[in-house]
This record gives C-alpha cells, structure tokens and sequence, in this order.
C-alpha cells in the first residue's frame, strides 16, 4: 500500500500547539487502522516571513501540491499588521488557496450533543442546528482586480478593492451546494446582497439557473444582512448556506458560536484535483499563544475532514469523531467551552490527551 503524504502547517500563534497534539491523535489513529503515512511539516506564515522573507516559500508551495492533503493550523500575528500587504501571513494563505484552486470552502457547523449549553444562545434555539456553509474561496472581494491604494489629487489616499464573480465562478461554486443538498436535506439558501450590488444580481441570476436542474432541491435567497439576523434568530431553518468569499467568511464566524466556541469549527478547502487543504475556521488567537489554553477540537475534526475527504479513511475520521465527543461527554473542556461547574478544565494538550484515551478505548 503507498503511504498518504500529508503536509503540516503549523503557522503562528497556537497553531504549533494543536499541530503538536494533532499530529499524536493522527499516529496513534494511522497504526491502530493500519494507515500507512508520511507526515512533512513546512514553514508558512509569519514564521516563514521571519525565516525566509515569505509567507508561502516555494518549497512549502510544491510540498503541498504534491501531497496527498495539506493539514494547517492557523496563520497571523498582530506584529506584521502594519507590513505591506504582499508581505503578510494572510496573503500567503490566500496565494495557497489560489495556487492549489480550492474555490470552495465547506464549513459544517452540527451542534455537538455535549456542548448544547456552552453556545451563547438558548439551548431551544440551537439544539436542531445541523448546516454546512460552502463558502466561495478563490474569487470575490479578495482577489478582484483593481485593488490598491492610491495618492488623491486634492492630498489623502483613496483604497479600494474590486468585488467581482464570473457566471463560471458562481456556476461552479453553485454545483458543489447542490450536490452537497442531496446528500442532506435537500435545501439550499443561497446569501447575496442583489438589493445592492451588481456582482450579487449575477449571482443570483446563475444561482437560480444552476438550481433548475436540480429538480429536489427547494432554493431561497436571503440578503446577507438578514441572513446574519435570522442565523441568531432561528439557525435551524438552515440545510446547506451558498455564498461568496466575504459573505461566507463572516456569516461562518457567526455560525461558529452557534456551536459554543469558533474553536469547534473545521473546515476543508477544496478544488477539482489538487490535494485540499484541511483547516479549522478560527485564527492564530495570538494572545493565548504557548498558554495551553487552546481548543483544539477545530483542528481534530479538521483532520477527520481530511481522513473522509481526501484520503478516504471513513471509518477512522468515525473513531475520531467519536473520541471527541466522548471526552466533551465526559466533561472535559478548554476555557472557551466551560458553562457549567461540573466542567473539568483543561488545556490543550490535555484535551488531546483525553481525545487519545477515547480512540484506545474503542475497539
Ligand atoms: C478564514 C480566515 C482567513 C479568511 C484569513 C486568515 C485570510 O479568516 O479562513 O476564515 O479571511 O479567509
Ligand atoms: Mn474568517
């Protein structure tokens, strides 16, 4: 059997935290299911910046298009803010979604049992929560040309930034929601601002062509605006959310404290054949950095993302799923996650500690 090739990113602020504890779930999960795999870490980020003057360096760039998955934590650091932006952590994750064409983003956002009274809302309100937003990742307001920032005749500076889809873009990004429907409960809620905005009008236009074909599955539209409200409203009328880079970026942060803390959410980044790239929805939380205070379920179930998606191996991304929920059963929680005073606190290495425990004790 050849082995998986997977790159880790650890990145910046607690990424090297969750890499590490993610990485000994991953080895201990490898052997029990006979996975064979091969991991390679990469520089990426504020360090590679640091280290190499980039935050995507070459040779993490062919590394990650020739493996068989890319596994990151999270980039970012509030000290290279005021760098030029081409020089920022952030502009390399971006280039790595383009380079490796993973226009869709997919962020599935399912209550877990456990955690029903961590979330901010009233427990009624979240408890049938079960959505997958899919996100639109290499195109919109992020990469539009023009952008920039220029000197004004009349002396201040003026910025802009270009939003803008091609009826490609959108007709793409549109099938991979409707496809992920009917494996669901075959409703789609397309996000757009067509009141507004001409790029949203396109949207909606190609949103409803692509979604005539799919005879079953019921579409509406919701402005973005209501779409934020209606997400704290009642968050269950939702099945699949299809939106833009920008909307979807927001909207999934938002969705994220539906399930008790962004430190729960995963998300995969995918494209039509490149490897994709695994990652959890939250940042690089630098002020807690090296504390142990970190969640990182985000990561793990980023990583059981990857065993189903990319490499195939259902049943341990099960296990893992499984292990997690056991150790929240259990009480076991990150700082983010305490509601309750029966709550055991721990950091994040014990949370992986105890995730490690439930995987040996199934069978
Ligand atoms: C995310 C992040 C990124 C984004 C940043 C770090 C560039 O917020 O993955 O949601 O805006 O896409
Ligand atoms: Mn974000």
């Amino acid at each position: 059997m050849t082995s998986h090739k997977i790159v880790l990113l650890e990145g910046d602020g607690i990424g090297p935290e969750i890499t590490s504890i993610t990485r000994k779930i991953l080895e201990l999960l490898f052997k029990k299911h006979n996975i064979p795999i091969t991991f390679e870490e990469k520089a990426f980020g504020g360090k590679a910046i640091e280290n190499f003057g980039n935050p995507l360096p070459e040779e993490t760039l062919n590394a990650c298009k020739e493996s068989d998955a890319v596994l990151l934590a999270a980039i970012g650091d509030t000290k290279f803010d005021n760098l030029p932006r081409e020089s920022r952590p952030e502009t390399g994750l971006l280039k790595l979604r383009s380079e490796l064409k993973l226009f869709s983003n997919i962020r599935p956002v399912k209550i877990r049992e456990a955690l029903i009274e961590s979330s901010s809302l009233k427990k009624e309100i979240v408890k049938n929560v079960d959505l997958t937003v899919v996100r639109e990742l290499t195109g919109g307001i992020y990469f539009g040309q023009p952008k920039g920032r220029i000197n004004t005749k009349e002396g201040g500076e003026r910025a802009f930034n270009t939003m803008t889809y091609t009826s490609h873009e959108i007709d793409r990004i549109a099938e991979i929601a409707f496809d992920l429907a009917k494996t669901r409960r075959k409703k789609v809620c397309s996000i757009d601002k067509a009141n507004v905005l001409d790029v949203s009008q396109l949207w909606r236009e190609r949103v409803i062509e692509i979604g005539s074909k799919y005879k079953n599955i019921e579409l509406t539209h919701q402005y973005i605006d209501n779409a934020a409200m209606q997400l704290v409203r009642s968050p269950s009328q939702f099945d699949v959310i299809l939106t833009s880079n920008l909307f979807g970026d927001i909207i999934s942060d938002e969705a994220a404290m539906l399930t008790g803390s962004i430190g729960m959410l995963p998300s995969a980044s995918l494209g039509s054949g490149n490897p994709g790239l695994f990652e959890p929805v939250h940042g690089s939380a630098p002020d807690i950095a090296g504390e142990d205070k970190a969640n990182p379920i985000a990561m793990i179930l980023s990583a059981a993302m990857m065993l189903k998606i990319a490499l195939k191996e259902v049943e341990a991304a099960l296990d893992l799923e499984t292990a997690v929920d056991k150790a929240l059963a259990k009480g076991f929680r990150t700082i983010d996650l305490i509601s309750h005073p029966s709550h055991k606190p721990c950091g994040c290495n014990e949370m992986g500690e105890r995730v490690i425990q439930e995987l040996e004790a199934i069978k």
